[in-house]
């Protein structure tokens, strides 16, 4: 048994942390891109050619393409990512491939960062340290680099699953309103958090922080564009630790320009790892290069929980988080 397994290949896309590595090695005959960089493509193609199992990232593209190059021995694609919008989930269920992401144990630290560049952008944390260093600190004034407060504001969670659950439990110790949407009403959500759910043009009308946390899809594409800049209050500050392309990136940065909204942080981008460049040069814009779960904990469980799940795919088994069992009726 251990030398069928012995026999299984599997391939990660990127380094990852120690222990998740070893757990595979353990069983398998892995191979990991240990580069610093995405593989282009075409090394990518190259690389999953064979594979029993591969881990991926969420920059790379799990298509028709790739699970072709992959061939009809692979088992599994397990996203190191809670968010799999890379991957196209209906075809790897008609192949019988299983797909699995990574869902509870990067929320709190997904969560920590949404607060982190709320009350960075509230209080102009980036901007006061470029102003430091820069010797543009020349003693406190009354008038000096002012923000605002966030404690009794109104804060709307758009998209309240766990990630947008964990940032309003956050907002407890800062007496804030909460306003949310989802797909349906939560009431045990409403019940700890006194949470009101709303429409989402109401949630962007009351709100003075407004927090993204949906998934990317078609119907979440550019969901803040410019009528949703025009609804705002001219004092709010947008959130977003989700996906890029829930924003209109353009559509941001003249609402910043214009004062349309007061500020805006994100950790994600439209077109990763390129940044709109009407956003570089604005001070109201406090900019994280994709941080969200990077924390040494959270990346280790992550790289365990992606590993775990190519464990049991490879075992015959349904991987625990699978996210389309009705790949195993297809599987050989
Ligand atoms: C995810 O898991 O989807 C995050 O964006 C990774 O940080």
């Amino acid at each position: 048994m251990e030398a069928a397994m012995k026999d299984h290949k599997v391939y990660i896309t990127r380094m990852i942390p120690e222990r998740a590595l070893r757990l595979l090695q353990g069983h398998y005959s892995v191979e990991v891109n240990n580069e610093d960089r995405p593989l282009r493509r075409e090394e990518l193609l190259d690389k999953v050619r064979g594979r029993h199992g591969v881990m991926t990232m969420l920059n790379d593209m799990v298509n028709d393409e790739l699970m072709d190059a992959a061939g009809s021995q692979c088992r599994i694609f397990a996203n190191y990512a809670v968010g799999v919008n890379n991957i196209d989930i209906p075809s790897a269920s008609q192949r019988g491939i299983f797909i699995s992401n990574t869902p509870d144990v990067l929320t709190d630290a997904t969560a920590d960062m949404a607060w982190a560049l709320l009350l960075a952008t509230a209080r102009r944390i980036a901007e006061g340290d470029r102003i430091i260093r820069s010797g543009g600190f020349i003693g406190w004034s009354p008038l000096f680099m002012l923000g605002v407060e966030v404690t009794g504001k109104t804060l709307g969670i758009v998209g309240a699953g766990r990630i947008g659950q964990a940032v309003a439990r956050r907002a407890s110790g800062f007496d804030m309103k909460i306003l949310y949407t989802a797909n349906r009403p939560k009431t045990d959500f409403e019940k700890t958090t006194g949470a009101s759910f709303i429409g989402l043009d109401s949630l962007l009308e009351l709100s003075d922080f407004v927090s993204l946390h949906v998934p990317l899809t078609p119907v979440t594409h550019h969901l803040i564009s410019k009528h949703e800049f025009g609804i705002m209050k001219e004092t709010a500050i947008l959130i977003n630790t989700s996906r890029g392309p829930v924003i209109d990136e353009k559509a941001l940065a003249e609402a910043l320009r214009t004062g349309q909204i007061r500020g805006a942080g994100l950790d994600v981008y439209e077109r990763e790892p390129e940044v709109e460049k009407g956003l570089l040069d604005l001070d109201k814009a406090v900019l994280c290069p994709h941080l969200g779960s990077a924390t040494l904990e959270t990346r280790e469980r992550m790289g365990l929980m992606a590993a775990e799940n190519i464990l049991a795919a490879l075992r015959g088994e349904m991987p625990p988080q699978c996210l389309n069992p009705e790949a195993a009726k297809k599987g050989g």
